[in-house]
Formats: C-alpha cells, structure tokens, sequence
C-alpha cells in the first residue's frame, strides 16, 4: 500500500483538514506515516497568513525534495491556503513539485494523486467535508470544523481570498460527529471555523448548536475558535453562559486598540464597543478568561494608534495574547497601501506588546496560586517525569504529579506556583 507523510502548518483549520485528508486517503489505500524517508506521498498543509509562514514552507520544500534523489517516484505536494495563494504559479517556480491542491479540492486528492503534475485549486462555495471520516489524532480533545471561509475582508487578510466564501456544516451533521467522537472517548469538543460563531444552518445559529451540542451524553467540555466579536450575539452569550460544558473562555481577536485603526482595518466594531462586549461576556460568564491576536505596525498606525493598543491591553488584561507584525498580503485591500511603519519599528512595538502581554499573564496566574482547579488531564508533562499535563476550563495549562491520574479524567489540583505560560500544582 501506498503511504503518505503530512506535515501541517498554521491554524488549528489546518490540523482539522490535515485529519480529514488522512481519514479521506486512508479510505483510498494509503496509509500514514510520520517518517517523509518512507513515504510514497509527502504533503505540507501550508499557511499564507503571513509572509514568514510562505518562506518557511518553501524552505521546508526545498529540504524534503532530497527525498526524490533515491526514490524518485516520490510524490510532492502543498495543500492549504499557501497553495492557493500561489495556484498555477507554484508549479513553474518549484521544479520537484508534483501536486498543488487547495482547501476546497481534498475529496478529489486521491483521484489526482494517480495522475500527471496538477494543480487543482477550484474554491467551492458548498464544500464543507460534511460527509467525509477525518482520522483524528488520539487524545482528550476532538475537533471539529462546523464552518469554513470567511466573508469579512478585514483589509489586512488573505484568508477569504484562499479559503473562499462562508458555510456551514448542517447541525445535525456537527452533532453527529459530537455523538461519535463522545462514543471514541474524546472528552472535549472543539468547534473549529474561520469566523466559527458566524455558523448559520437554517433554524440553527451558533448558540443553538451550542446548546444542541452541550446536551449531548460522554462530553465533560466544549470550546470554539475563533469567533468574530461582531458576530458574538446575545444568543452566542446566552449560550455561553447557560451551557454547563461550555468552558468560560474564549479567544476574541482584537486586531488594534486603535478605533482608527479598526476602521482601516474594516473589522467593523471600535475599541469603544469591543471593550463593552468584554464587560458583557464577563457579566454573562463568571471566570472568563481571555485571549486575543494582535496585530502591530500596520499601514498608518502611529505612535498614538499603538500607545490605544497598550491601553486596551491594560484595560481587557488578556490571559494570553498572540502577536503578530503586520505582513503585507497580496489580493487585500491593505496590500495596496504604502506601509508607513519601519521593519525597526514594527519590531520595536512588537517587543513592546509582548513585554506587557508576559507582566499581564503572569500576574493573573500568579494571582492563582493558592486556588483549587479542575483539571481535565491529557497525558505526561513535557518536562517533568512522573508529571501530568492538563487544561483548567479557562484553556491553562496546569502540570502536577501524577499521583494515578489517567487522561480524559477531571482532577482537582491545588496552585502551588505559576509563570505566565503555566500552572504548577501539587
Ligand atoms: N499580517 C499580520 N498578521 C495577520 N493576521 C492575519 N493577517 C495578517 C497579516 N497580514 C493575524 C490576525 C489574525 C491571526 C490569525 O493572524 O491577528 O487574527
Ligand atoms: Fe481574516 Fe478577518 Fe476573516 Fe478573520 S475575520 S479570517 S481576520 S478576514
């Protein structure tokens, strides 16, 4: 039997789909592998977010074609938004190249794969996998994709040029594959989509598939991300704060602090009105813990702008953040502005956001120490021999002795000491 080696990059969508082609391959004969020396397929799931992530999996290209010098039946192909982003244009500019397949063409891989160098990168407004059996990984926490694309063009974004317009899996298909993944043993959910709380099925919006969802028997959590704070609804909220399985947390991208900048950005809320939804979720959700992606140096962003970023940090006090500097995409809107932060300075306001982002997460987790928290345990610390790791319901991780725990079991633990990135228990 043929087999295949993937490696994945970027968002937890493309762990999702990674699952799904191995699930979708595997039914067509091949098997997986993690060794690219043995495989007769190699794969890379690629990124196009940001520049850095394309030069990375070019570089990674270049690296895996070594593979065809002994075997050169070996097949090489790129997957994901990195492959659409580039299209026709990949097969020119990398020799050893035999494939290019992007995010809507995966039911047709194992067709292609029989046949001469192609691209296939035709966006499908209606595909969204629903019937397709991913093979997920093993572990505590399943995921599972409920929408795909996105329809907000924020200026900065690649994402609904490469991954095509916003659909939802049909309810009763998401739940079941809930039921499913609760009968393999999987303890936590996570609904996964590009804007995942824009999900919208006829009757069912995102909070009653929530609802739907936390009804369903052998599930102890569910989560999602990432949500679109516009799309964040009295329902959505509802639901959060009434579902006993739904975790108190939640990662609201922010982008800037800077309503100017959000304007430019066309996220369509400002600072003003963010800040209000945070006061709103914490009202609804005792114990929310949040998270954020920001965003630095992008066109037009002053001192001003970016001083409102450090403000809105201070006020929202985010458990953890992800930051970023601003990457110019092709096809975006912003793409065609002239970038007035200097590469210096764009990394000196990144340094800044993430020094106050680690004084801020390790203060809130050392304001912990002291408490009792449940943890759903996942398996060995990484670290620690004789330690396990978990999540507390607010997504921190937490290590302690094992003391007997098993994974997929809900433990209660005692903070003893923190950093900003973890919980230590006895
Ligand atoms: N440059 C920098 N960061 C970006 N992101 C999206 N597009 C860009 C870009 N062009 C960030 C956003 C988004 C996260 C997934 O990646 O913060 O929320
Ligand atoms: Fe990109 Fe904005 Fe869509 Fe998120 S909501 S995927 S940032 S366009």
């Amino acid at each position: 039997m043929p087999s295949v080696y993937i490696e994945t990059y970027g968002c937890q969508m493309n762990v999702s789909d990674t699952e799904l082609m191995r699930g979708h391959l595997a039914r067509s004969g091949y098997t997986a592998t993690t060794e690219p020396g043995e495989a007769d397929v190699i794969l890379l799931n690629t990124c196009a977010i940001r520049e850095h992530a394309e030069e990375r999996i070019f570089g990674r290209l270049g690296a895996l074609a070594r593979h065809k010098v002994r075997r050169p039946h070996v097949q090489i192909g790129l997957a994901g938004c990195m492959a659409q982003h580039f299209r026709d244009r990949l097969l020119d500019r990398t020799p050893h190249l035999d494939f290019v397949v992007g995010p809507d063409a995966y039911r047709r891989l194992p067709a292609l794969l029989s046949g001469d160098p192609f691209v296939d990168v035709r966006l499908d407004r209606d595909e969204t996998y629903a019937d397709l059996v991913p093979n997920r990984a093993a572990g505590v926490r399943a995921w599972i994709t409920i929408m795909r694309g996105c329809d907000k063009f924020c200026t900065f974004c690649i994402v609904p040029y490469v991954r095509g317009r916003e659909r939802s899996v049909l309810a009763e298909a998401v739940l079941a594959q809930v039921r499913e993944v609760a009968e393999q043993g999987y303890r936590e959910v996570v609904f996964l989509g590009q804007t995942v709380n824009a999900y919208r099925d006829g009757a069912t919006d995102f909070g009653a598939l929530l609802a739907a969802a936390n009804a369903v028997d052998g599930i102890t959590r569910l989560r999602f991300t990432s949500p679109h704070p516009s799309d964040m609804t009295e329902s959505a909220i509802a639901a959060m704060a009434t579902c006993e399985k739904v975790a108190p947390q939640l990662h609201l991208p922010v982008q800037s602090g800077s309503t100017a900048v959000l304007a430019r950005m066309e996220r369509g809320y400002s600072a003003d009105v963010y800040l209000r939804l945070v006061d709103r979720l914490h009202a609804a959700v005792p114990g929310l813990a949040l998270s954020t992606d920001i965003i630095v140096g992008f066109p037009g962003e002053t001192e001003a702008d970016f001083d409102a970023t450090l403000a809105l940090m201070r006020a929202v006090r985010f458990d953890s953040a992800f930051m970023f500097k601003y990457s110019r995409r092709d096809h975006t809107k912003a793409g065609k502005w002239d970038e007035t932060v200097s590469e210096a300075e764009k990394a000196r306001r990144l340094q800044a956001v993430i020094g106050l982002q680690e004084e801020i997460s390790a203060s809130i987790n050392a304001g912990l120490v002291g408490a009792d928290v449940e943890v759903l345990v996942e398996g060995p610390a990484r670290r620690r021999a004789g330690w396990l790791a978990g999540k507390t319901p607010q997504f921190k991780t937490v290590v302690f002795p094992a003391k007997g725990a098993t994974p997929g079991e809900l433990v209660r633990v005692r903070v003893t000491d923190s950093t900003a990135h973890t919980l230590i228990a006895a």
